[in-house]
């Protein structure tokens, strides 16, 4: 166990509650956060607020996904003794805070924002965009501002945010004339984003190329079986290309055994290396990766209240903190406190 004298570096990350994760996330993340909650104060946000700002029609999506997520979380070895797990709902100084912020960007900066653009265009709002979703990079930097975070691991997509966050920042601070509140970095992971099965774009469940992390060893083997090489590697005798091979991808983000993919990197593009031969060593290694997490889901899932218990315990412990930041950050504007 790593001392407590010191203080811990604090680590704020979440997910929308819009579905079940899938490896894409526990390559992109989660993985990260298991190893680092052993030596930062880590708290995991079940972002059901955020969910809410492109699921106002199906609220009942983002509720039913807040469990799901948490048991994903909690399966893949997030532990609640070092992790705090939060509900973004149970936490009200987030939405005072984002209430407040809102008077600091301008509608034209929000517009900006490149994430947000491309999110806007990916899902077809038009002139309709909803105006939770337009600000939901100011509730994200209450998110993060809220529980003091100086690290948030996220996907390279996000890091515009964070960018908006600082600005945040330094903008309460400039207006309170002393430091309120500290800066972020976005720790963003070397593997970057991994593409789905069928090697379009990135893993997402709403395109139909995701592998979650209960598939079963059938779905596995499938989804590998229907993953794409390099089109033109028609005989094993070939020389086949390895940039852009979903497969090589898969491996280089889930082999251990860096000297052996270095290895049949060589072969393959040489030529004698069969897809096949890839295809089932990937194969072995998902099943091995997602076996122990299905198992321990299940286990969970049997068992609700005591997830929900971790879920009580956690969101006490993050309000306690978020209100304490708003208590900070009201007064520190100079604002009237009761
Ligand atoms: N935007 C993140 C996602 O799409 C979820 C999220 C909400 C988040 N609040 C956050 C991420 C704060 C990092 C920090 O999944």
């Amino acid at each position: 166990m790593p001392s407590d004298t010191a203080p811990r570096p604090v680590i704020l990350t979440g997910d929308r509650t819009t579905g079940p994760l899938h490896l894409g996330h526990y390559v992109g993340s989660l993985r990260n956060r298991v190893a680092l909650q052993a030596t930062h104060a880590q708290y995991l946000l079940l972002a059901d607020t955020q969910a809410m700002t492109d699921n106002a029609h199906d609220p009942e999506r983002v509720r039913r996904n807040v469990l799901e997520v948490a048991l994903d979380y909690l399966a893949v070895g997030i532990d609640p003794a070092l992790s705090t797990i939060c509900v973004q709902s149970a936490l009200p100084a987030l939405a005072e805070l984002t209430l407040l912020y809102l008077n600091f960007v301008t509608v034209a900066r929000l517009e900006r924002n490149p994430t947000i653009k491309e999110e806007i265009q990916a899902r077809g709002f038009g002139r309709d965009i909803p105006a939770g979703f337009l600000c939901y990079p100011v509730a994200q930097a209450a998110d993060i501002t809220a529980f003091k975070a100086t690290l948030v691991p996220v996907g390279e997509d996000q890091a515009p945010l964070i960018e908006q966050t600082n600005e945040l920042v330094r903008r309460l601070n400039r207006q309170a004339g002393r430091d309120l509140l500290p800066e972020a970095a976005a720790l963003i992971p070397a593997i970057g984003r991994l593409p789905g099965v069928d090697g379009r774009g990135k893993m997402s469940k709403s395109r139909g190329n995701a592998v979650p992390l209960s598939a079963s060893d059938a779905a596995i083997e499938a989804a590998v079986q229907r993953m794409y090489t390099d089109p033109d590697h028609l005989r094993a005798s070939d020389p086949g290309r390895v940039e852009g091979n979903v497969v090589f991808t898969y491996l280089d983000a889930f082999d251990p055994d860096l000297q052996a993919v270095a290895d049949l990197k060589a072969h393959y593009r040489r030529g004698g290396l069969g897809d096949m031969v890839l295809k089932r060593r990937l194969t072995g290694l998902l099943q091995a990766t997602v076996t122990p997490i299905r198992e321990r889901r299940a286990e969970l899932a049997r068992d609700p209240d005591l997830v929900m218990d971790i879920l009580r315990t956690g969101s006490a412990k993050g309000r306690t903190l978020t209100e304490q930041t708003k208590r900070e950050v009201t007064e520190g504007l100079g604002l009237f406190s009761l």
